[in-house]
Formats: C-alpha cells, structure tokens, sequence
C-alpha cells in the first residue's frame, strides 16, 4: 500500500490523464482534489510524529512508475490506474481506516483517522464513478486477466502468510497499526464483499483475484 506523498503523486498524473482522456471533467475533478488531500493526510501524519515525540522525515521526491505492467496496451492503462489505485488501494484503505477507528485511545489519532477516513471514502468513489460512466456491457475485460498482479503489487506477495510474531502489536492497535492477523482479515472481507462484486458489475471477471485470496 502507498505512502500519503505516493498517492498524491499518483493522482496527480491520474488527474492530467483523465483530463486528456474522454472521461468527464468532475472525474478529472475528483482526482486533482484527491491530490490535494493526499498532501494534507501527509501534513497530519507529519504532526502526528511529532505528536508522539518523534522527528518527521523531510519529504522525499517522489517519482511515481506507473502501476499497469508493460504488457497493458496503452488504450488500457488509464482503466488499469484507476482500478489499482482507486477501487483497490482506496477502497482498502478505507475499511483498514473504518476497523482502526475504534480501538484508537489516543483522541489526536482518532482525530487525523477520521478526517483521513472521510477523504479516503471519495478518493475511492473516484474509481467507481469513473467505472459506471466508461462501462459498455459486453467489452472486453481488459483488467480481470490480471486481477492477481494488481493484488500482489499493491498488498505484497507474501500478504497472507502466517503473521511472524511481533510482541508490539497490541501496543500499536492504540495508534492506529492493526494486527497482521486483523489485517488479513479486513482485507479478504472487504475484496470478497465490496471490491469483487463491485469489479464484476462492470464486467470485470473477478476469478483471479478470489483465486489469490484463498491461497
Ligand atoms: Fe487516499
């Protein structure tokens, strides 16, 4: 999963993209202020670092590679970006969010999750509406075939194996880490509820991606 300042960047390009492309101007919209939010959730996690004693890294520059493998014909990519980052990665992030809510004790925590949380719901929005709007039923499905690299690249590949034993993870579900454990969990709910079912209303074949979730 990406960092604030990765994510800016990513909708950034994502934004100049789908202004040259035929999707409509409020999608375009959506992405640049994604960006803008993206940078703020930086700012608050900056604060928050320091809220906690710690220094704040300065920013690094980011240069963001785009996420649809080589083998993606270019009249495709877009529709790629937009799946990976914003149905996946956000959609994601938004349940992870919701479930780190709750145990949060610390409030300035709470506080910076919540409003993070009420962004992330519309960067993900993003990639639905941008679905809804390009979808002609019968086209070809160019982003099932492959579902299962998308996954690997954004959550890892080693994601669903047994959590290594890290004695800090009851400590850290007040500050908003959960446990590798809950984490599997909220993932594999969220793909198998919301991101798969929602994939194949716009005639992506959700196959691999069940397929890499129960392995
Ligand atoms: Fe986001």
């Amino acid at each position: 999963m990406h960092t604030e300042l990765e994510a800016a960047e990513r909708f950034r390009t994502l934004a100049a993209a789908l202004r040259e492309s035929a999707a409509s101007p409020s999608i375009a919209a959506m992405a640049e202020r994604a960006a803008a939010d993206e940078l703020r959730h930086a700012s608050a996690c900056r604060e928050l670092v320091e809220h906690f004693g710690g220094r704040a890294p300065e920013g690094p520059s980011i240069v963001v590679k785009p996420l649809a493998p080589r083998d993606v014909a270019p009249e495709q990519r877009l529709l790629y970006e937009v799946v990976a980052l914003a149905c996946v990665t956000e959609t994601l992030s938004t349940a992870l969010l919701a479930e780190l809510i709750a145990p949060a004790d610390d409030p300035l925590c709470k506080k910076v999750m919540r409003s993070i949380l009420r962004d992330e719901v519309n960067h993900s929005r993003l990639g639905w509406a941008y679905l809804a709007e390009r979808h002609v039923p019968g086209a070809p499905d160019c982003v099932g075939p492959h579902l299962r690299r998308m996954l690997i690249d954004t959550l890892g590949a080693d994601f669903w194996s047994p959590p290594a034993a890290q004695s800090a993870e009851a400590e850290l579900a007040g500050l908003g880490q959960l446990p590798h454990a809950e984490r599997q969990r909220v993932v594999r709910e969220t793909l198998q509820q919301v991101i798969f079912p929602g994939l194949e209303r716009f005639g992506i074949d959700s196959a691999l991606g069940r397929d890499w979730c129960a392995t």
